[in-house]
């Protein structure tokens, strides 16, 4: 396919090399801030078992589609879909403005916790400092400063930048063998001191138990409603987790080599995402749940914070430490979410350029300083929605929340369900089982795969598409 004056495409060196980048792509702040508190908003356990079995088959079906795509076509998604039917390309273009809209507030809120880090490390300098005293007002004050958060996010952006301009091989490759093995080494420090706190056992227990009066109504009848519920957060949030239907994996795809096992890279990306998504709630957890009994907060107040978990609640808990060890324990584990956020901004910025690049046949750099401008303007709303700019509320939602809806509930349920559409009836799974088979000598999980890509998908998509809206739109009584 490639013609003789079009530059070689980037490629991965090692099969690890892409695993790698691809688990720190999926490994980001889906799994340290929202994994962590739907589990324990939805039953702890109850919910960690129905997102490990929709991981292994419906997350496995999507990955290996998008993946097999990317190989196949030697394109990054804006190209690879009318590659084989031109009238797909539409599908191309939803898949590439999908990370161009997310990482602009991704970027926001990786300078949120830049901001964080910097101010435990100034507490490590400053012990006694009263900076975190009262994290309500200090999150409060922050993300509505007129200039302070978009500084941070252009930091943040840049970052991204300097690693994404050095190119596949030396940028991506490279930074990941360095963050990522830091990432594990800092959640399983933090692990480890979290489990030796006292009393810490009820919090784990709390976390990993099933609570199956979850399910149960006021009345004490089971209900299939909070059930459904339960699946279908378990289901956004593997979307959100495994970095699905935002053309990330079809780009690091068409980077691989056609020796490369596909169902192997995605069942250990699968595995490393998961483990990180699960050690985070051991870090999270339990210290909530110590600091809701200590402090007389019902323990599910504590956890229902949702969002603000990791910017309000855990500051608190953190405070109730001794000034030292909270200052420790603040650095490493904002450090610790920078390196898991930067590596998944690389890899949306990655998948515009790759885009962008296949498109025009311009060059890296050229694409990714036009791609930084546009970022930079575009991050101006939600890093400013809070503050200057808190009376424009597109649908009547602050900016960063708009762009996270109509990205994660709305857009990327259609590329998922486009997706699947596209293997099922235009290249046929027949297309795909050719592509694994390339370099493996089977395709264990074949059937599986079949099944779940042409009818157990597509229904599933829908289902997470209706649920998302009606909880965005506050429909038949849907929260969380
Ligand atoms: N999978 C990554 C995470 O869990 O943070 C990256 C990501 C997912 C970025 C979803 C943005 C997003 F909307």
């Amino acid at each position: 396919m490639n013609t003789t004056n079009k530059p070689k495409r980037a490629s991965w060196s090692t099969s690890f090399a892409f695993t790698l980048a691809a688990a720190a792509s999926a490994i980001g702040l889906g799994n340290l801030w929202r994994f962590p508190y739907l589990a324990a908003q939805y039953g702890g356990g109850s919910f960690i078992l129905i997102y490990l079995v929709l991981v292994v088959t419906l997350g496995f079906t999507l990955m290996v589609s998008e993946i097999a795509i990317g190989r196949a076509t030697q394109q990054s998604q804006l190209t690879a879909f009318s590659r084989f039917r031109r009238s797909w390309g539409i599908l191309g273009l939803a898949a590439t403005i999908v990370p161009l809209l997310i990482v602009p507030y991704y970027c926001v809120i990786g300078g949120w916790v830049l901001k964080y880090f910097v101010t435990y490390v100034q507490l490590l300098f400053h012990p006694g400092a009263d900076l975190l005293a009262n994290p309500d007002a200090f999150f409060g004050s922050f993300i509505s400063a007129p200039f302070a958060p978009y500084a941070y996010t252009l930091v943040f952006l840049g970052l991204s930048a300097l690693v994404i301009l050095l190119g596949v091989k030396n940028g991506i490759e490279k930074s990941n063998l360095v963050l990522m093995p830091l990432l594990f080494l800092l959640a399983i420090a933090i692990c480890v001191y979290v489990a030796f706190l006292p009393g810490a056992a009820d919090g784990i227990s709390f976390y990993l138990l099933p609570n199956l009066s979850f399910f149960r109504t006021a009345t004490g009848s089971f209900s299939i409603a909070l059930l459904a519920k339960t699946v279908l957060g378990a289901m956004g949030q593997m979307f959100y987790s495994l970095s699905i239907a935002m053309g990330i994996m079809i780009t690091y795809g068409s980077y691989l080599s056609k020796t490369d096992s596909i169902e192997r890279a995605v069942r250990r990306i699968e595995f490393f995402d998961t483990l990180i998504a699960l050690l985070a709630g051991f870090m999270i957890i339990p210290v909530v749940y110590l600091f809701a009994v200590k402090t007389g907060t019902p323990v599910q107040e504590a956890m229902n914070a949702g969002p603000g978990l990791m910017f309000i609640t855990l500051p608190k808990v953190f405070a109730t430490f001794s000034p030292a060890t909270a200052a420790i324990v603040g650095t490493f584990f904002f450090l610790l979410v920078i390196f898991a956020a930067l590596t998944s901004a690389i890899s949306l910025y990655e998948a515009c350029l790759a885009s962008v690049c296949d498109l025009l046949h311009i060059r890296r750099s050229a694409a990714a300083l036009a791609l930084f401008i546009l970022i930079a303007f575009l991050a101006v709303f939600s890093a400013l929605g809070y503050g200057p700019l808190v009376k424009v509320k597109p649908f009547g939602l602050p900016f960063l929340d708009f762009f996270d809806f109509i990205t994660n509930s709305v857009l990327m349920p259609l590329v998922a369900l486009g997706t699947c559409l596209f293997v099922s009836f235009v290249i046929s799974p027949d297309s795909i089982e050719m592509e694994i088979l390339r370099s493996d000598p089977r395709f264990v999980a074949r059937t599986l795969y079949r099944v779940m890509v042409r009818f157990v998908a597509p229904l599933l998509i829908v289902a997470v598409l209706v649920s998302e809206i009606c909880r965005a739109l506050g429909l038949f009584g849907w929260s969380i």
